[in-house]
């Protein structure tokens, strides 16, 4: 995929441009899915990469449809410039989207009760960048949306599952569905009991992108 992004960015659609489609998609999936949205409480639970880039952008496309929208960030450093373009736009959102993140004094006790009176979680901690086993801070947010009554929507990947393999670094978070975008990652096809329903989007990425990457 990352190939195919790289590609894709050579052809002049850059990556920001898939980023503001996945996530519009998400919130799309959401806005026509989900009944009473309006006095439903939305999650979203981002990583610092380009999967929690696709969440805020889900937020702000969410804004205004929900009776109350937040975005947990666990860490403080955005690792990609789309990221944290997309970051800095919800930060200006005061009125419609609570931020909470691990600068906040006692962040762990904030995030338990946002997480656990959520009525939809977005997972979008990580997607295919995971490498080896998911840090305590993030084991222990995706033990409470594991614990949480509220209906998960997994970006990309369920966060925690390896998406070439479909082996689990530890904990993953058990999706209801996962929306995964482009092309199915061989790892999700093999774990139906992690992902839920797996829905497969386009995100406008050009098919002459896959030449010579895919047959
Ligand atoms: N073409 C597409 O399909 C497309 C287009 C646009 C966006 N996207 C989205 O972008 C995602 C890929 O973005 P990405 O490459 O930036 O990777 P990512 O899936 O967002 O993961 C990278 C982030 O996870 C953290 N991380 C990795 N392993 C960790 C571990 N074991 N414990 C704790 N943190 C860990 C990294 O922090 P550290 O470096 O500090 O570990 C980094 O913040 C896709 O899954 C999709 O959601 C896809």
């Amino acid at each position: 995929m990352d190939k195919i992004d790289t590609n894709s960015e050579k052809l002049g659609i850059p990556r920001i441009l898939l980023m503001e489609n996945a996530g519009s998609v998400l919130a799309d999936h959401i806005i026509n899915h989900v009944k009473e949205l309006d006095s439903r409480k939305v999650v979203v639970v981002a990583g610092t990469g380009n999967n929690g880039g696709d969440g805020f952008v889900a937020a702000r496309h969410l804004a205004g449809y929900s009776k109350e929208i937040s975005v947990i960030l666990l860490g403080n450093k955005m690792k990609t410039k789309e990221s944290t373009l997309n970051w800095n736009g919800i930060k200006n959102m005061y009125k419609t989207i609570k931020l909470l993140t691990t600068d906040e004094f006692d962040f762990e006790k904030k995030m338990k009760p946002i997480i656990l009176e959520a009525d939809i979680i977005i997972d979008a901690i990580f997607g295919t960048g995971i490498k080896g086993l998911p840090r305590k801070l993030h084991s222990n947010a995706i033990n409470l949306i594991n614990d949480s009554k509220a209906y998960i929507l997994s970006v990309d990947v369920p966060s925690g599952l390896d998406p070439l393999t479909g082996e689990v670094n530890n904990i993953s978070v058990i999706a209801n569905e996962t929306i995964t975008f482009h092309r199915f990652k061989i790892g999700l096809l093999k774990r139906k009991d992690i992902t839920g329903k797996i829905i497969l989007k386009s995100i406008g990425i050009p098919p002459e992108a896959e030449e010579g990457i895919m047959n």
